[in-house]
């Protein structure tokens, strides 16, 4: 029913990811395959809902309202069979935003984050900003897939002034969708070492290959664990540019703790077009959503293919969620700069350095393949000819 093989010329539309290669590259004479936003249009049913809002023609304070929490009531019990009340839900416009909230919500100065590297930068940057210490449970890699080491987990957890662990849900770049038992275990362990959960649950609607997805609040516990998830509807539905998100924070205390330090930033309300987009998409996304994640699978075998083809030294690592495939390049030998160099100058392509997501990141690139085919088969041509 839709069309994701359609280019639509982003050129000077203030995209980020299109009109600011300069800026973070130093070139406009690029591909842009990096930053995480995709080159499809939203779906229609958020389209129309946006131009019939534009048509009013007034745009005053709003707020979300009952009915915006119904709709994530229902997305949540639909999509991933959790469900939560109404009174739960909160919103951010975006979960960097409530990453930075949740860091001076529930930390003091000083205090020690967990977090998992490689991972989304922001988590370093959101930590370091704002005067927290950070404590590294890097992820390994095991035959093509990341796994978590438990028992560096809880000595970091064990840590006394550990006090959040930034979980990322499915994990960003590694793709790995948490199995219930993996979520299960750090439930255990942040329940025994009282560190509470914030969960970044952003690329979680976006699930390939008949993976699962478990929000780790869903998961049945017999002591109370306190977890903030964060979702949201801007990576699903490509409505990054409209910041609207939404945490879902079912201790009572905690979720006031929360809306307290928002309050204190003046922080009440999201834009207009985001509730409007927010409420249209989770209620009628899920068909473009389904033959979304079609279409990104054949994107994801097509790198596989491709790449074992033409240039089998660098391994897919291939994503069990979303669109971001973490490529590993170690084979090559070649260092982050040298890589940069290549990419940019030789294949004329931007993507996003491993390094940028932690020491663990070295040797590896992230690539965005949330685009239509044929600019993917001109990104991975691009790609083959820097290291050829
Ligand atoms: C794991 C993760 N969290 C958060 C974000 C960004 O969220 P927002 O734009 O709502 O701040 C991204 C974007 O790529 C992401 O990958």
């Amino acid at each position: 029913m839709y069309n994701f093989d359609k280019i639509i010329d982003r050129k000077n539309s203030k995209s980020v990811k299109w009109d600011f290669t300069k800026d973070v590259f130093g070139t406009d004479d690029v591909l842009p395959m990096w930053v995480a936003d995709m080159d499809f249009p939203a779906p229609e049913e958020v389209i129309k809902a946006m131009k019939e809002r534009v048509e009013h023609g007034i745009f005053g304070y709003t707020k979300p309202t009952k009915l915006t929490a119904e709709i994530i009531q229902n997305w949540l019990a639909r999509r991933h069979n959790w469900k939560i009340q109404a009174k739960e839900v909160t919103y951010s416009p975006g979960i960097v935003t409530a990453l930075g909230t949740a860091i001076l919500a529930y930390t003091e100065r000083g205090d020690h984050i967990v977090i998992q590297p490689p991972v989304y930068h922001p988590f370093f940057e959101m930590v370091k900003k704002n005067d927290r210490q950070l404590l590294y449970n890097n992820l390994s890699l095991h035959n093509g897939r990341y796994e978590i080491n438990f028992d560096d987990l809880e000595n970091k957890l064990a840590d006394e002034r550990a006090k959040l662990f930034i979980l990322c849900s499915p994990h960003n770049p590694s793709g790995r969708v948490w199995s219930k038992e993996e979520l299960t275990k750090i439930i255990t362990l942040c329940v025994k070492h009282n560190v509470i959960i914030v969960s970044d649950e952003i690329h979680s609607d976006i699930l390939l290959f008949d993976n699962h997805h478990t929000p780790i609040a869903s998961i049945p516990y017999e002591h109370e664990v306190k977890i903030i998830t964060c979702i949201a509807p801007s990576k699903t539905f490509n409505i990054a540019g409209l910041q609207a998100s939404a945490l879902i924070i079912q201790n009572d205390s905690l979720r006031r703790r929360f809306v307290e330090v928002q309050r204190s930033q003046g922080l009440t309300s999201l834009n207009i077009f985001a509730v409007t987009a927010m409420e249209a998409a989770y209620q009628y996304g899920g068909n473009w959503l389904d033959e979304l994640i079609t279409y990104l699978e054949q994107n994801v075998l097509f790198v596989k293919s491709y790449l074992e083809k033409h240039f089998p030294e660098i391994k897919v690592i291939i994503p069990e969620a979303s669109y971001l495939i973490w490529l590993d390049i170690r084979e090559l030998g070649i260092n982050d700069e040298e890589v940069r160099k290549l990419l940019l100058r030789k294949g004329k392509l931007a993507l996003e350095s491993g390094s940028k997501y932690g020491e663990p990141g070295e040797g590896f690139l992230r690539i965005n393949v949330g685009c239509p085919k044929s600019t993917l088969e001109e990104g991975m041509k691009r790609l083959v000819s820097a290291f050829s």
